[in-house]
């Protein structure tokens, strides 16, 4: 792909894991956290979430961020420069070799984008104290909600989507395929959480918040591997934009935090 898309979509993306918060949007972590807890979040994007991590281990605790894209880290490094407990290294799950094992490791929205989950979960695990905690927070994008319907248009552009996440073997039900997983890779305790993503008009960022699916019809991805028509992505981003702004009622996400004990 050309450099100029994978530039744009990734300082688009920066400002989407920008605007995150622990608070907001891993908002059923909060109760497992303790000072002095040593934490590693994988695919932690530009380190929004694992900042709040980091206040909430206090100076005793300490939060290490990875990420395989290079410019989320950098960017994360220049945002969170005044948080002294926590690291953001460029790497790649499957390369990071850690000096030391981790009271809690956790992963949000990253699963959904592997072909391999239960790799990524068997790696984590050897990055584990004994007792210590994974938590992965992921979607079902198959119960995505839209109240009204969105225009039909924006549906063929969703519908094409899941099908070339399935192609390229991701799950679009992560969030209930990982009980099974956490139990095949060996963990105890296992417990699913609801934390669905629920936006209604009238809330702050609403707009903005619905609006991440004219994002994703934003990258020529899909066209340029034959899946979609290009003209019907640009009417999807068209027509969508003005139903969020004029229509629109409430989008809910079905996410689900899925916890297990090593
Ligand atoms: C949807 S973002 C989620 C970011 C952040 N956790 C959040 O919830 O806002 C998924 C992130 O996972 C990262 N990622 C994907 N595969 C990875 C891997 N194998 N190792 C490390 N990071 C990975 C991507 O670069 C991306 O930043």
């Amino acid at each position: 792909m050309d450099n100029k898309y994978i530039e744009r979509r990734e300082t688009s993306a920066t400002k989407i894991f920008d605007n995150r918060s622990l608070e907001a949007d891993y908002r059923t972590l909060v109760p497992m956290l303790r000072e002095g807890m040593r934490v590693l979040d994988v695919g932690c994007g530009t380190g929004a979430i694992s900042s709040g991590i980091a206040r909430r281990v206090g100076p005793t605790g300490t939060v290490t961020g990875i990420d395989t894209t290079a410019r989320f880290i950098e960017s994360g490094r220049g945002t969170y420069q005044d948080v002294p407990n926590l690291t953001l290294i460029h790497s790649d799950l499957f390369e990071f070799e850690p000096d030391e094992t981790f009271d809690l490791i956790v992963s949000a929205r990253v699963l959904q984008w592997l072909s391999n989950p239960l790799d990524a979960l068997l790696t984590m695990k050897r990055m584990l104290n004994p007792g210590g905690w994974v938590s992965i927070l992921d979607y079902n994008h198959e119960a995505l909600d839209w109240q009204p319907e969105p225009p039909e248009s924006m549906r063929q552009f969703y519908a094409t989507f899941l099908r070339w996440r399935q192609d390229a073997g991701m799950s679009n039900r992560m969030a209930d395929e990982l009980p099974g997983l956490l139990t095949k890779a060996g963990f105890g305790s296992i417990e699913k959480i609801n934390s669905d993503e629920h936006y209604e008009r009238g809330q702050a960022q609403f707009e903005e918040k619905v609006g991440i699916w004219a994002k994703v019809a934003g990258s020529v991805q899909m066209v340029e591997e034959g899946y979609l028509d290009d003209a019907l992505r640009l009417r999807a981003i068209e027509e969508y934009t003005d139903w969020v702004w004029d229509e629109a009622v409430s989008m809910t996400m079905k996410l689900s935090e899925v916890r297990g004990k090593n």
